[in-house]
């Protein structure tokens, strides 16, 4: 096992003591595991190595450089949506061949920072972008290979805000309408349509949409190939959720697997695949020191240094993260909110939760947050994002340092 364990009544990092961690940087703090970042990695590779195939790193999970040198480092390639993705992702040694750039607002500066860098495919969600992109390369004499998103309209069962593959979503472009648009697309200057995409939404824990979608995008390829269109990959996008709840429940890439590859069978492609939260989410904790305990008619609260502009996930999507004292104390369990020092009452962390009551002082746990945690971050409240921390190998080292007021308004002119 990797990652975040329990021993002797006390929580640790590969064999890292999470007070220490604590101790050294300060909280909030994100406290990674290099270790469990490496063996989901590897999980995925093995699960599709039977079929060629690139596992681009949504960077949009976490982009924080050392992860990102970490997960380039095992082989991965990258799914970028922005020009800040592409220099990060660029910057961490990535081969520009191996980007993906996703994203349904890319900008001129950006789809030109894209041919210019030379990433390998952009994942296309309308005809008029690829209309500016035919523009933009055609001016710079190169092609571009272009991946088209499509929008199968599958409810993948998750969140409304994570759902994406729905007709009703901004995303992609309406699979009926893709071999029309193909047709059209083909005939423009410095265009290579090489492949199709969907993305039908995040935090999938219900495995049949993905693999029903990669059914209609397979179809549709083969339909494709069939008409002579040169493609050459399959992109099935990302969405594999986690078990927040930490029991495991059969969530995988190897289930994955098991559900998409049957799909694919014969079909002459490379299969691209874009997973942020299950690389990293799993391998990531926000550590929080508890400042005050205050009861009301209604309610305990228990009041952390960590809130809403840290981790933002339990406010806007009512995520549910586990939350657990790092040293083990045998206090009673009592129903808490547990929340932050933001003035919103939608700062919390945690409704209506079973908790050891801490003590003021005490060190508390949110877990499987490596993923749309920090990168999610905000200086709301003219909060100091948190430090980042990485343990690798038995040992720890900052990756990034708080932020200070000074970096809060450098930007002020
Ligand atoms: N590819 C595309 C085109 C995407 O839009 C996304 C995520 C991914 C890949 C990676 O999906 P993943 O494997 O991480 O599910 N902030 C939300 C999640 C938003 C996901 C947006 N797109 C959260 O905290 O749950």
């Amino acid at each position: 096992m990797t990652g975040f364990e329990r021993d002797g009544g006390v929580l640790r990092c590969d064999g890292v003591d999470l007070e220490e961690a604590a101790g050294r940087f300060g909280t909030p703090l994100y406290l990674y595991s290099a270790a469990a970042i490496r063996e989901a990695y590897q999980r995925y590779d093995r699960a599709f190595a039977s079929v060629p195939h690139r596992i681009c790193y949504a960077l949009k999970a976490n982009g924080s450089g050392a992860l990102l040198r970490l997960l380039q480092g095992l082989g991965a390639g990258a799914d970028i949506v922005s020009g800040g993705e592409l220099q990060a992702a660029l910057r961490a040694g990535f081969a520009p061949e191996r980007i993906v750039f996703s994203g349904v607002g890319k900008t001129d500066e950006e789809l030109a920072a894209g041919l210019d860098a030379g990433i390998g495919e952009f994942n296309a969600e309308s005809e008029d972008e690829v209309q500016r992109l035919s523009a933009l390369a055609a001016a710079r004499s190169r092609a571009a290979r272009v991946t088209l998103r499509v929008n199968p309209d599958i409810d993948p069962r998750s969140h409304p805000y994570i759902s994406t593959g729905l007709r009703e979503n901004k995303f992609g472009v309406d699979i009926r309408e893709a071999p029309a648009i193909l047709s059209r697309l083909r005939a423009l200057p410095a265009i290579e349509v090489t492949g199709l995409q969907s993305h039908i939404g995040s935090q999938i824990t219900d495995l049949s949409p993905l693999a029903e979608a990669a059914r209609e995008l397979a179809e549709l390829s083969r339909r494709l190939l069939d008409e002579g269109f040169p493609l050459r990959t399959i992109d099935i996008g990302g969405g594999l959720g986690v078990d927040y709840q930490g029991g495991g429940a059969g969530l995988g890439p190897e289930a994955l697997a098991e559900r998409v590859l049957p799909e694919l069978q014969g079909l002459p492609l490379t299969l691209l695949l874009e997973p942020g939260r299950s690389l990293v989410a799993p391998a990531g904790t926000l550590l929080t020191r508890v400042l005050f305990l205050k009861r009301n008619r209604a309610k305990t609260f228990v009041i952390v240094d960590a809130g809403m502009n840290d981790l933002l996930r339990p406010s806007l999507y009512q995520a549910f993260h586990r939350i657990e004292p790092v040293r083990e104390t045998g206090s009673p369990a009592q129903r808490v909110d547990i929340v932050g020092p933001v003035c919103e009452t939608g700062d919390f962390l945690a409704r209506d939760r079973e908790l050891a009551l801490p003590e003021a002082g005490a060190l508390l746990a949110v877990r499987d947050a490596g993923a749309y945690g920090f990168s999610m971050a905000s200086n709301y409240n003219l909060r100091m994002r948190p430090a980042e921390a990485l343990v690798d190998d038995g040992t720890m080292r900052l990756i990034r340092r708080r932020e200070t007021f000074e970096d809060l308004v450098r930007t002020e002119v």
